[in-house]
């Protein structure tokens, strides 16, 4: 055996006595073990399986694909946001590579949403859609997480309680606020809509528990906890601000126009599936919606999202 071998078994020896683990039985393992394939690493035949159409209309698969593949790049920005929100003292550094990164799978996802006005039929999806009633995008819970992990609670709270929040408020009544409750009333009744009553069965504990996890970790917390030469670095400052940009204006309008296209396109306007005054509600004019509001002019941000 020449000594490289000798050295990776003395490295294998160790850390499996280390454990309490006889190396030789994992050793011998080895012998045993399936070569690995692309197909098992991947898991592309469990992926692949995932889309199931509810009606025979071709291009509603694009449509659950295509939201699929939105929730796997959630995940990877969840994953980039985490690793800042776990570090004990990140460098300027770090936190600008990992805030471009999920940057780029936000410019990715609005660069797309093509694939969703230009890739179906709108007859068919004026058809496929009276299926998915009262579901909407709008219960992506992971969508929630990346704001509860981008910002303060305070920047994602409706902007109209933004200013009288009582100093006291629990983290409940925050999140009783937060301006997505606003899509979750029936705009002619005023009734909680059965869109928000289900997202609430589901995740509303999950929510808070994030939320408090997030109080101190989330990025703009970090931020403000910087050594003041970390704060002023040109690059985070700008990774920051294309971050805020991209996800809460760049995505924000490309969803909408979307939205627009199937919506309101001639004479048959109608309502989303979730039942919001969507015209009104998802517009980052009325929604103002600023992860990093200290990093941007008064003038930006009097005309955010115009
Ligand atoms: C044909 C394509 C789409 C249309 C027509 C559409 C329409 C809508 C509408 C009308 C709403 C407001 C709630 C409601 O009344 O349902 C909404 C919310 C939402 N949708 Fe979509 N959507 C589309 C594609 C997508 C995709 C691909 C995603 C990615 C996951 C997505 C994620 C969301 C999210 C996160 C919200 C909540 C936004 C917020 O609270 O500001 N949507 N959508």
């Amino acid at each position: 055996m020449d000594t490289t071998t000798n050295e990776i078994l003395g490295r294998i020896e160790t850390k499996f006595r280390d454990i309490d683990q006889d190396p030789n039985a994992h050793l011998e393992g080895l012998v045993w073990a399936k070569p690995i394939t692309y197909w098992d690493y991947i898991h592309t035949d469990a992926l692949l399986s995932l889309q199931l159409q509810r009606t025979t209309l071709p291009d509603e698969m694009v449509f659950i694909m295509y939201h699929q593949i939105n929730e796997l790049l959630f995940k990877m920005i969840l994953w980039e946001l985490d690793q800042v929100a776990h570090a004990a003292a990140p460098t300027a550094a770090f936190f600008a590579e990992k805030l471009e990164r999920a940057s780029r799978y936000f410019d990715t996802l609005s660069m797309s949403f093509d694939i969703m006005s230009k890739g179906m039929d709108r007859e068919q999806y004026l058809k496929f859609r009276t299926t998915l009633t009262p579901a909407s995008g709008f219960q992506s819970a992971q969508y929630r997480m990346i704001e509860f992990a981008s910002t303060d609670v305070i920047n994602i709270v409706d902007a109209r309680y933004r200013n009288d929040l009582p100093a006291d408020a629990s983290m409940e009544d925050v999140y009783n606020l937060l301006y997505w409750h606003a899509a979750g009333k029936d705009h002619t009744t005023g009734k909680t809509t059965t869109l928000i009553r289900l997202f609430e069965e589901r995740y509303k504990a999950d929510f808070l528990r994030k939320m408090e996890a997030y109080r101190n970790t989330n990025m703009w917390a970090h931020y403000k906890r910087l050594p003041e030469e970390a704060r002023n670095d040109a690059a985070l400052i700008a990774a920051m601000r294309h971050y805020d940009k991209t996800v809460n204006i760049t995505w924000v309008m490309a969803h909408y126009n979307a939205a627009a296209h199937y919506l309101e396109n001639g004479a048959q306007a109608v309502e989303g599936t979730g039942g919001s005054n969507w015209r009104k509600y998802m517009h980052p004019k009325y929604q103002r919606r600023i992860f990093f509001p200290a990093l941007w002019s008064k003038e930006e941000l009097a005309n955010w999202g115009q």
